[in-house]
């Protein structure tokens, strides 16, 4: 017997689609029967990865998540294109190189807190109103295990993704009586371009051997980890949480 997918009829906003964990959200959001829009900053990325996934099931919408413009036109795009819009997954997010905190420059510490943070400000003025009118709608914020559980040397990186984890637990509170829920995902270290940077600047098998040690199941996550996670916060058997912060750790925090 053949089951409906978990997000049958459903359409996601997917920031930072084209690329890593986002690639990983979209890929499983259309398995599970989803249309995904992938709002990306990097053109050839998104309609690469829409390509893959094919042009009735995504679309891909360059703009920059740090602008109210753009999240304003890729929620008209969205609906336009799909006839709705259901889910925002804010994924897109950068991170600085591992280092003493006082030697990162002041540059990058003001585009991580600018990336990181401000598209949550932005998705929230230009889809509120569209989750509040229709009585329903669910933001799934990757945050990062750093969040709660912050260490050295990734400490403005963990502080963008504090507030990550506090404004969702907030817009949680602020939404409910609206049908609206909001969810915040914690990653553990995953494979993807980032882990350079979280390694210090070079990735090599002895940094991310250090890394594993320091998680119990003894791996760092995958796209697939982190696709499987937001697809049960964005779907029906997820209808009773809001304002949690789900690690997806291997039980890094435990540590
Ligand atoms: N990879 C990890 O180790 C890890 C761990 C914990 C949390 N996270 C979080 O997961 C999320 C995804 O990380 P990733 O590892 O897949 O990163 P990635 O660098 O592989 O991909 C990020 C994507 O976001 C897009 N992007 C960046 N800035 C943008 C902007 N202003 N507007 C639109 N798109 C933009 C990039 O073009 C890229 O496609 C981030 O929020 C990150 O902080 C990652």
């Amino acid at each position: 017997m053949s089951h409906p997918g978990r997000l049958e009829k459903k359409v996601a906003i997917i920031t930072g689609g084209g690329l890593g964990l986002g690639e990983g959200i979209a890929r499983k959001f259309v398995h599970e029967g989803a249309k995904v829009l992938l709002f990306e900053i990097n053109k050839t990325n998104g309609q690469k990865v829409a390509e893959f996934l094919g042009k009735d099931n995504a679309t891909a919408f360059e703009g920059d998540v740090t602008k109210l413009d753009d999240w304003n036109s890729a929620v008209k795009n969205c609906i336009d294109q799909f006839g709705g819009l259901d889910i925002v997954v804010n994924n897109a997010g950068v991170v600085h190189n591992a280092q003493a905190s006082y030697e990162v420059p002041e540059s990058e510490y003001e585009r991580i807190m600018k990336i990181n943070v401000s598209p949550l400000y932005h998705s929230s003025k230009a889809v509120y109103p569209h989750f509040k009118q229709q009585g329903h709608g669910v933001f799934v914020n990757i945050s990062s295990i750093s969040a709660p559980r912050p260490r050295p040397n990734l400490v403005w990186y963990a502080g963008s993704k504090g507030a990550v984890s506090a404004v969702t637990k907030g817009l949680a509170a602020e939404y409910a009586k609206d049908g609206i829920r909001c969810n915040a995902i914690c990653p553990v270290a995953a494979d993807t371009g980032m882990i350079s940077s979280v390694l210090g600047g070079t990735d090599s098998e002895e940094g991310r051997a250090v890394v594993i040690k320091g998680i119990p199941m003894g791996r760092i996550a995958n796209a697939q980890d982190i696709g499987n996670a937001a697809c049960f916060l964005a779907s029906e058997e997820a209808s009773f949480i809001t304002g949690i912060e789900l690690p997806v750790d291997g039980g890094r925090a435990l540590m």
